[in-house]
């Protein structure tokens, strides 16, 4: 803003003195930033925390951007060339509904509930196997994505990364029983010169049970070792367990990766060709390129769907503002990485809840949660300094599982509590704008937390929450570190 619109607007506010109130006086102080803060409150632009229409793709901070990262899209944005396999759009309360399935499927996960049957799966017989009878849903809706190259020559895929799974799968031609629509074309392990099966006498094959739940199949004929994932409601992949070339970058490639080749696969995964999964089982990415890159990845989730955010594997992205945490093995079970949360400030104000309250069901990190749910208990005292915090603005309905929404159609910059986080060991989590809302429109900007049912559900970490957040997962050192300003 020039000094000339400043003392013009500077002037209009006198004469329009009531409708400049309406900002409560803020844009008379405000500079042209779109983040200003004291240290209790964050003072942004209402525009900050919407989309554009149009895909902004400068990402990284700084220029240390390492060979080994990949570019880190929402699904749902205009930087996402899986928008345009879809239908129509996503609603909000449909992303949040389907945020509850992952929730529910987590937590059985974690109390090692199976999940499904073996038969149900069709695992001893993949030419027999029988669909589960409901329609697919979805892994979770607020899932993000990224392009890595699969076979000789490779093929670009487009998969959606998840701290919450073990398994690397994508569909696989000739999709003998089902393969759901994608918008890259479906892999095809007979085109490629690197692609082999897995028998099903094999240890490698043994290794599924505790990865997917499910005991692994053998094919009839080629007694090829056959795999069978479910997500939670009726999302799931059937098919070949294999070795294959995966290409991390141009430059660095993954000899004899153990994947997942679906041959009957049901779930919309967002357009994406499957998951890329970095969870703790020795399946899992992370654990197979330990001796390339040492357990450690990072990212960063972009503020906005307009925004482009990074996944990078190795040591050297993470910096010295980085905060870190050990990794807990409360409650975390086999695959997801467990925190220890000690306390949330809210402003001013250290909520009156003590760290017990999230130990009892235990607490972890998660990419494909959208939104962080907390101990009903901790929740309450979350709500209610928050919305003691937010006073001045007009409150608009409730969206899905979230309670405390606000219409700030009226205004240009908002003004709220500060959310922090407290970890074990001292480390403090600043929560960015974008991490404290869900915005669903200017005249719906919720809170975005939720409730557990029970103080002895499992907490989760969720995306929203990280946006925007250098999230650094050092799995050799034990320990989850966060940064503030990672990307935009
Ligand atoms: C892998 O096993 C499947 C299923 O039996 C078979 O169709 C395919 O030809 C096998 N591929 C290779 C490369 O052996």
């Amino acid at each position: 803003m020039s000094y000339l619109s400043l003392a013009t607007s500077s002037l209009l506010c006198v004469l329009l003195f009531f409708l400049c109130s309406l900002e409560k006086g803020f844009a008379l102080q405000r500079s042209n930033k779109d983040i200003d803060d004291d240290h209790s409150h964050h003072h942004v632009r209402l525009s900050s925390l919407l989309p554009s229409p149009t895909c902004s793709s400068s990402s990284v901070k700084g220029s240390n951007k390492m060979k080994t990262t990949l570019d880190v899209v929402h699904k749902h944005g205009p930087c996402s060339k899986l928008n345009k396999a879809k239908k129509g759009p996503t609603s909000h309360s449909e992303i949040l509904n389907v945020d509850e399935e992952r929730v529910k499927y987590i937590n059985s996960k974690i109390s090692k509930n199976k999940l499904g049957h073996d038969d149900e799966l069709g695992l001893k017989q993949l030419d027999s196997a029988t669909l589960p009878a409901k329609s697919g849903s979805l892994i979770g809706s607020g899932n993000y994505f990224v392009v890595v190259g699969l076979g000789t020559p490779k093929k670009d895929l487009s998969l959606l990364f998840d701290t919450g799974s073990d398994l690397t799968w994508t569909q696989c031609e000739p999709c003998a029983k089902s393969c759901y629509k994608q918008q890259d074309d479906i892999f095809d392990p007979s085109k490629s010169s690197t692609y082999s099966n897995i028998t099903c006498t094999s240890s490698l094959c043994t290794q599924l049970s505790t990865a997917t739940g499910n005991d692994p199949g053998c094919a009839s004929t080629s007694k090829a070792c056959v795999y069978g994932i479910q997500y939670g409601d009726s999302s799931f992949s059937v098919g070949f367990f294999s070795h294959e070339r995966l290409t991390v970058t141009d430059t660095d490639y993954v000899d004899g990766f153990l994947f997942g080749c679906g041959q009957n696969n049901q779930g919309l995964f967002g357009g994406s060709a499957g998951l890329l999964g970095l969870g703790r089982h020795p399946i899992s990415f992370v654990q197979q390129t330990a001796a390339k890159y040492h357990k450690i990845f990072s990212y960063c989730l972009p503020s906005t769907a307009s925004n482009v955010g990074y996944l990078a594997f190795g040591a050297s992205r993470a910096s010295s503002y980085v905060k870190y945490t050990p990794f807990s093995t409360n409650s975390a079970g086999a695959s997801f990485y467990g925190l220890d949360i000690t306390g949330i400030t809210v402003g001013d104000t250290k909520l009156p809840v003590s760290s017990s309250t999230f130990s009892t069901g235990g607490a972890i990190i998660d990419s494909g949660t959208v939104i962080t749910r907390l101990p009903p208990t901790a929740y309450t005292a979350l709500r209610s300094a928050f919305r003691q915090g937010m006073a001045r603005y007009p409150m608009a309905s409730s969206l899905s599982i979230l309670d405390t929404c606000y219409d700030l159609s009226a205004y240009k910059t908002v003004i709220f509590p500060k959310i922090v986080f407290e970890f074990a060991g001292g480390a403090t989590v600043d929560l960015a704008a974008a991490g404290t809302f869900y915005v669903a429109s200017v005249k719906q900007v919720c809170l975005g937390f939720a409730p557990n049912g029970d103080d002895s559900d499992v907490t989760i970490f969720g995306n929203v929450q990280q946006k925007t957040l250098q999230v650094v997962y050092d799995v050799n050192g034990g320990k989850v570190g966060f940064g503030a300003g990672g990307c935009k």
